[in-house]
């Protein structure tokens, strides 16, 4: 049998490892890593670093190219499409790379459980059959606990809900009601749709790394002012992570 371990490494410096992701680095055999091109090569030196300081050799790090999405098929096709080639990658690597009796591991940016696919990849790998195989997740530090951390808030207000999603759906416009929206992967400021509304917004960028942003703020009055930031950072970094908490004022 085959050991696959996903560990959450916490979402941007190394203190954010718990004490069961180091423990579990420490049983890993094959890193298995996924290459992402070369605009998020920090993240790549990072994941590296992690393991040089925290697992036991001997180990081996092995790369699962990354398999560039098809453009033509809509939105979900394309994902779909995407995720059964990036399976069959997975396959791969497991079959040809890991020996029978050794422990592998996907480090996963943040925690698992929260807008990452390597939990659906597993699965739909374990459902072919192929491979037998065990495994288990830790979880992470996501970038959305280290966010109200670092603003000192909670998600919720007492006795009410929270949304968390994505930029591409606030600009598809909000359901009414959501008036507690965290929200990730937003490549575009989609914050901005919703200025005029009555908004408070909590902004983070880089968080848990030296480079980390803070902004918070009535959304009209500091929203021009994260554009800006967001862009200058960009500029300087080569790429940008950023997540925010949007919290509608009560009347
Ligand atoms: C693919 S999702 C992965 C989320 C990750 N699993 C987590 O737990 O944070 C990537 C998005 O997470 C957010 N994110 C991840 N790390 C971040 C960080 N250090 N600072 C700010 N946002 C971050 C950004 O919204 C980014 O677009």
């Amino acid at each position: 049998v085959r050991r696959l371990l996903l560990i959450g490494i916490g979402a941007g410096a190394p203190e954010l490892l718990t004490l069961e992701a180091i423990e579990a680095l420490r049983q890993v055999d094959v890193f298995l890593v996924v290459d992402k091109g070369e605009d998020k090569a920090d993240l790549a030196a990072y994941r590296r670093e992690l393991v040089e300081r925290f697992a036991a050799p001997p180990h081996r790090f092995v790369e699962i190219p990354e398999r560039p999405r098809d453009e033509e098929a809509s939105y979900e096709e394309a994902v779909a499409a995407w995720h059964a080639r990036r399976v069959s990658a997975l396959e791969e690597a497991m079959v040809t790379s890991v020996g029978d009796g050794e422990c592998a591991a996907i480090l996963v940016w943040g925690d698992p459980s929260l807008y990452d696919s390597t939990v659906r990849l597993v699965e739909q790998l374990v459902a072919r059959g192929t491979v037998e195989l065990e495994w288990s997740v830790v979880p992470g530090i996501s970038s959305v606990a280290l966010l109200a951390a670092r603003h000192r808030i909670t998600l919720n207000r007492v006795g009410r809900s929270v949304h968390v999603t994505t930029g591409r759906l606030v600009r598809d416009g909000l359901p009414p009601g959501l008036d507690d929206v965290v929200v990730l992967l937003d490549g575009d400021t989609a914050f901005t749709t919703l200025i005029g509304q009555g908004y408070d917004i909590y902004w983070g960028a880089y968080l848990g790394t030296p480079d980390e942003l803070l902004v918070a703020g009535p959304l009209d009055e500091v929203a021009e002012s994260i554009v800006q930031r967001r862009r200058e950072a960009r500029q300087r970094i080569g790429w940008m992570f950023d997540t925010y908490l949007l919290r509608r004022r009560d009347a």
